[in-house]
C-alpha cells in the first residue's frame, strides 16, 4: 500500500487505558497489529501485515528521531519517545512509544514490539516546538544524512541545557 495520504489538522485523542500494539519483523514490516492500533490507524489488519511501519509516518516527524530509535533497537535496547503518527484519512494522534526488542532463546533479536500509550500534554507542549526544529533544519539539509546530523545537533543542544541523556530527558518530560 501506498502512502499517500494527505495529512490534515484533525487529531485522534488517545484515552487514558488505549494501549497502542504492532509487532514487526527485523526489518520493521508489520506483523501484527491489535485493535486499538486499528481504530487510530484507519488500517485493518491485512491491509498493514508486512507493510513497513512507516505507513503510519507522519510528515512532520523527524527523521532523526526514527534514526535513534532504529540505531537503539538494533543494538538491543528499549526506545522510548514521542511519535505523531498518521490516521487513513489524514488526521493525526500523538503516541508516548516504548519499542523493544524480541530475542530468541540464543538471544538472537527476532523482531521488535511497540506499546504506545497517551501522551501527557505538558510533554507535548516540550516536544512539539522541539520536533518543528529539527524537522525545519532537516527539511533545509542536503540530503538525507546531512539531515540527520543537523537534527542531531538540535536534539544534542537541549539535552546539553537540560543536562540530561535522551532517555532521562524523554522520561523527565
Ligand atoms: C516496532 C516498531 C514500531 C514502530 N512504530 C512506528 C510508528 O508508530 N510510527 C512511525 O512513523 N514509525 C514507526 N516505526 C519506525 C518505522 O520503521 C520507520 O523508521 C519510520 O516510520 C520512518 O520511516 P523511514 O525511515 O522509512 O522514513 C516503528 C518501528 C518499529 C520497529
Amino acid at each position: 500500500m501506498k502512502n499517500n495520504v494527505v495529512p490534515t489538522r484533525h487529531e485522534l485523542l488517545m484515552k487514558d487505558n488505549d494501549f497502542i500494539v504492532s509487532k514487526t519483523d527485523l526489518s520493521g514490516k508489520i506483523t501484527y497489529v491489535n485493535q486499538t492500533f486499528m481504530k487510530f490507524s484507519g488500517y485493518t489488519q491485512s491491509e498493514t501485515y508486512l507493510h513497513q511501519h512507516k505507513l503510519v509516518r507522519h510528515p512532520d516527524m523527524p527523521q532523526t528521531v526514527f534514526d535513534l530509535l532504529w540505531r537503539t533497537i538494533k543494538t538491543g535496547k528499549e526506545f522510548n519517545g514521542y511519535i505523531k503518527n498518521m490516521h487513513k484519512d489524514g488526521s493525526f494522534y500523538w503516541v508516548f512509544a516504548n519499542v523493544t526488542p524480541s530475542f530468541d532463546s540464543q538471544n538472537n533479536i527476532i523482531g521488535y514490539y511497540s506499546v504506545r500509550r497517551k501522551p501527557s500534554k505538558q510533554a507535548l507542549d516540550k516536544i512539539t516546538p522541539l520536533y518543528q526544529t529539527i524537522r525545519k533544519a532537516e527539511l533545509q539539509a542536503a540530503n538525507s544524512r546531512a539531515a540527520i546530523s543537523a537534527g542531531k545537533e538540535i536534539l544534542q543542544q537541549t539535552l546539553n541545557q537540560q543536562e540530561m541523556d535522551y532517555d532521562q530527558f524523554v522520561l523527565s518530560l
